[in-house]
């Protein structure tokens, strides 16, 4: 990939090492949750060592991911406040997912859907660590009707959480030169242009 001084920084070092330390720790939690999750998934546990392991490290890594969550929500916070073009677009979505953007309102740093699937994650991974606290019986000893109510939460917010992890990562394919924005931390000043050009006028000048 060429690497041109003219493109636009869009995520710092901090930023992303904060983002891909949440990406780990989502795979690593989707890995070993589906295996507790349904017999079919249970072989997913050698990737851990054993069953016990993958049942001990599990808690743990969530634990590691809703500290490093609230760290990565304070960065991005600002840049994710909806406004009224944000909600332009989300209504417009559809024209948008049929390939023509042309008539679609200027998006600031993140379009309408980002901003969208990141109060989603907010409200699923403060879900999935209140529930998943209550389960944890090694450290909390809440009464067992709760547990299994903590349960079914758990387990209904965790399938939400993997499919928004799939959408966020085919919309970030599905958009070529986006993976660059998150991994050099760089974007093409056309791509500013095109995707998002708002932040394009607000930072492409300088
Ligand atoms: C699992 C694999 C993941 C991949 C491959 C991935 C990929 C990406 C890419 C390419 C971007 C850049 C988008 C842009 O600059 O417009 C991005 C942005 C972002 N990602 Fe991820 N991501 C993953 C997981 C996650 C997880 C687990 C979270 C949090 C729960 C997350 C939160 C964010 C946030 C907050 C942004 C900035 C966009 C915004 O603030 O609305 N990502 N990701």
């Amino acid at each position: 990939m060429t690497r041109d001084p003219a493109d636009l920084p869009r995520h710092t070092t901090a930023q992303r090492l904060v983002h891909w330390i949440n990406a780990l720790c989502i795979v690593l939690l989707a890995l070993s949750g589906l295996a507790f999750f349904h017999p079919f998934f249970w072989p997913l546990v050698d990737l851990f060592g054993s069953g016990t392991w993958a049942r001990i490290l599990h808690p743990f890594i969530g634990v590691l991911m809703a500290v490093f969550f609230i760290v990565l929500f304070l960065m991005f916070r600002q840049d994710n406040l909806m406004n009224a073009a944000d909600r332009e677009w989300l209504r417009r979505l559809d024209e948008m997912a049929g390939g023509d953007d042309r008539g679609m309102p200027e998006q600031g740093k993140y379009n309408g859907g980002q901003k969208l699937l990141f109060w989603l994650f907010a409200a699923c991974i403060a879900l999935l660590l209140l529930s998943g606290l209550a389960m944890w019986r090694a450290y909390f000893d809440l009464p067992g009707t709760l547990v299994r109510i903590a349960a079914v939460i758990h387990a209904a917010v965790a399938a939400v959480m993997i499919a928004l992890v799939i959408v966020h990562i085919y919309t970030g394919l599905w958009v070529r030169g986006t993976f660059r924005a998150m991994w050099y931390g760089t974007v093409t000043r056309p791509w500013a242009y095109q995707h998002h050009r708002a932040w394009y006028r607000r930072v492409g000048r300088r």
